[in-house]
């Protein structure tokens, strides 16, 4: 049958002849790759247009369709590879070893009183008892709220409040660059900033949790509408929202993307460098690769400690074919020694994969031949927390490798470019049709109002029925997709997603600032640094107010939203009805000569002037 065709996202002729059909007949090539779920009870349709759902009727069980199946089958394959901050530090999980420690964490859960619906929120550091947590949630129908472990107290305590999670999973530490966090503390931290009622924290590295707990195999029957996880984002407005996707569905879509995006044999080693805090962490690490039953390699530390040769290092050691990382740490890498890569033999490399933001062309060549020897192709792989998996790839043909192009749609997807000039010019992407990984819902700030989550959910992301997804894009002269990054206040820090919003918030509470305004600047190695600009109210110092607000923020969000630049400037740019106007602050940190047109909408052109005089001296340092 052609939808299942070896060359499917090889070869153009074919991509193209399956695209047109996958779109023309979209129920039929969804059903199709359903099959590839072991369903406890079938669906009774693919996608319904009245209802908007997928997999009607379907129940079944991720964690049996992602583990189960393999510990019984290949129990002695190696599903988890773990690599540690150290190099040597290194552990083996089998297929039916995972199993195990989902079991045992699933029965914990049990015990402690967790049903089917309750929310779990996970904050722990990249290892395979992290993983084993997501899937003994799924294994017994509870929702998993991953929290990456670089976030603040107050940033998880904000999580765990606002999705009633019952019980917070954790390690006593984690370790980073020979450093130690500790992950408990922080946790009780949180729990100390929370006023209703707080979760119960289950320490995962601690033997005596285990002692006399009578392990339960069975899996729970979720249907198809059950919700799976949820995941916190920034948009362009106000506080992280929680996404929200529904188990069978997703699973369906992050399989089938990975299986053709990817090429993914079950004989392949997989190395992906995202956290279980990100969605690739859930979609590309915990998901879809288990699904096929591949071996995945995870890592806990930073790629340059205590050298920049980590990744290369266990590429070579553990024979990796598939290898999905960022452009911010293939950035941080190029700028070392080529003797770190050139001394390792990379050869068991078969695809590579980069996510996250747009990666520029000099990285890309960088990986393509210093890492991939111009044997491998790269999928520059595009899409958001919101989509569940992959929405645009490259298509797998080394003869058609061209930098920086995320390329074109998976099947099933039809993308529209709007308000575009013309046929080749820049306009906002957007997605006109439904696919079976679109998040299920959003949480934000209402947890009990379902009806004006919908609402906000319509708000944020829907005009005339089209899905915005708050990027730039355009197509190149063979109609490939180019993507150029948000549109939106949503600013992207070495592959972290942040909202202006968020920044503003945490420095407006501190004493001394009047006002405030967060754009984003070009950084070499991180993609965009945050440029904070502030009004002071009080004669306050420089260096004081500085410090002041790099700790609010590390202290309201985390470490990874530590300001660059920081302008002390008289008054910021504002239209007559007293609106930020950041869009300037961004020409201007840019370096951007602004034009009349930009200005015509300012009201206090007196503070521009200043401005300028600030953000040269921020810039450049004095
Ligand atoms: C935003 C989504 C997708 C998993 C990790 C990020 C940017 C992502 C690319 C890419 C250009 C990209 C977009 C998007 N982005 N991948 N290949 N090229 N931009 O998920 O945290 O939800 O962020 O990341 O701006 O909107 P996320």
């Amino acid at each position: 049958m052609l939808f299942g065709h070896e060359l499917a996202w090889k070869e153009q002729d074919i991509y193209d002849e399956i695209y047109e059909n996958s779109i023309q007949n979209f129920n039929e090539f969804w059903a199709f790759h359903s099959k590839d779920i072991a369903f406890s009870r079938q669906p009774s349709s693919i996608f319904d247009k009245a209802t908007g759902k997928w997999l009607s009727g379907a129940a079944g069980n991720i964690c049996y369709n992602c583990v189960d199946k393999h510990a019984i089958a290949t129990p002695k394959k190696p599903a988890i590879i773990w690599h540690g901050d150290l190099p040597g530090e290194r552990e083996l999980v089998t297929y039916s070893e995972l199993l195990n420690k989902i079991c045992s964490i699933s029965s914990i859960l049990r015990l402690s009183g967790i049903k089917k619906g309750d929310v779990v929120a996970i904050y722990m550091p990249m290892v395979p008892d992290a993983i084993a947590a997501m899937l003994a949630c799924a294994r017994i129908g509870a929702i998993h709220l991953t929290i990456f472990a670089g976030f603040s107290p107050s940033a998880l305590a904000y999580r765990i409040e606002m999705s009633n999670a019952k019980i917070l999973l954790t390690y006593k530490k984690a370790s980073r660059s020979g450093k130690t966090i500790d992950l408990l503390g922080n946790c009780q931290k949180a729990l100390s900033e929370i006023k209703g009622k707080t979760p119960k924290i289950l320490v995962l590295d601690d033997e005596d949790i285990y002692l006399n707990v009578s392990i339960n195999r069975d899996v729970v029957e979720c249907d198809s509408d059950d919700n799976l996880f949820i995941l916190y984002t920034s948009g362009s407005s106000g506080k992280p929202k929680g996404i929200i996707h529904s188990g069978l569905p997703f699973l369906l879509y992050a399989a089938t993307t990975f299986k053709f995006i990817f090429d993914a044999k079950s004989d392949d080693v997989y190395f992906c460098t995202s956290d279980i805090g990100w969605i690739t962490g859930h979609s590309y690490i915990a998901y879809a690769p288990l699904f096929q039953g591949l071996s995945i390699v995870i890592f806990e530390g930073n790629p340059t400690y205590p050298s920049p040769d980590r990744y290369w290092d266990i590429i070579e050691n553990e024979s990796v074919t598939l290898f999905y990382t960022s452009p911010t740490a293939l950035r941080t890498l190029q700028a070392f020694d080529e003797n770190y890569i050139k001394s390792r033999d990379l050869s068991s490399l078969r695809i590579l994969g980069s996510v996250g933001e747009p990666i520029d062309e000099k990285t890309w060549n960088w990986f393509f031949e210093a890492v991939g020897k111009r044997r491998c192709p790269i999928v520059d792989t595009w899409w958001q927390t919101e989509t569940g998996g992959i929405i645009l790839a490259p298509l797998l043909d080394l003869k058609r490798q061209k930098p920086c192009v995320v390329g074109k749609p998976f099947f099933g997807i039809a993308p529209k470019i709007i308000d575009a000039k013309d046929e080749f010019s820049l306009g906002r992407l957007t997605i006109t049709n439904k696919w079976p990984g679109m998040c299920s819902s959003i949480l934000y700030e209402c947890p009990e109002d379902i009806g004006a989550c919908v609402n906000i959910f319509n708000k944020n992301y829907l005009k005339d029925g089209l899905f915005l997804t708050g990027d730039g894009a355009f197509y190149d002269t063979d109609f490939d997709i180019k993507v150029t990054g948000r549109l939106d206040d949503v600013l992207n820090i070495s592959g972290h997603r942040l909202s202006s919003a968020e920044f503003e918030d945490a420095i407006n509470k501190v004493r001394g600032v009047k006002e405030c305004a967060i754009v984003p600047v070009a950084h070499e190695i991180k993609g965009q640094a945050a440029f904070a600009y502030v009004v002071k109210s009080d004669n306050v110092s420089d260096e004081e107010l500085r410090n002041e607000i790099a700790s609010a923020l590390r202290s309201g969000i985390g470490p990874i939203a530590r300001p660059d630049f920081i302008a002390f400037v008289h008054d910021l740019p504002k239209t007559r009805s007293g609106k930020i106007l950041r869009y300037l602050l961004k020409d201007i940190a840019a370096n951007k000569q602004c034009t009349i047109k930009d200005l015509s909408s300012l009201c206090n052109k007196e503070s521009i002037d200043n401005i300028m005089a600030e953000t040269r001296r921020c810039l450049n340092g004095i």
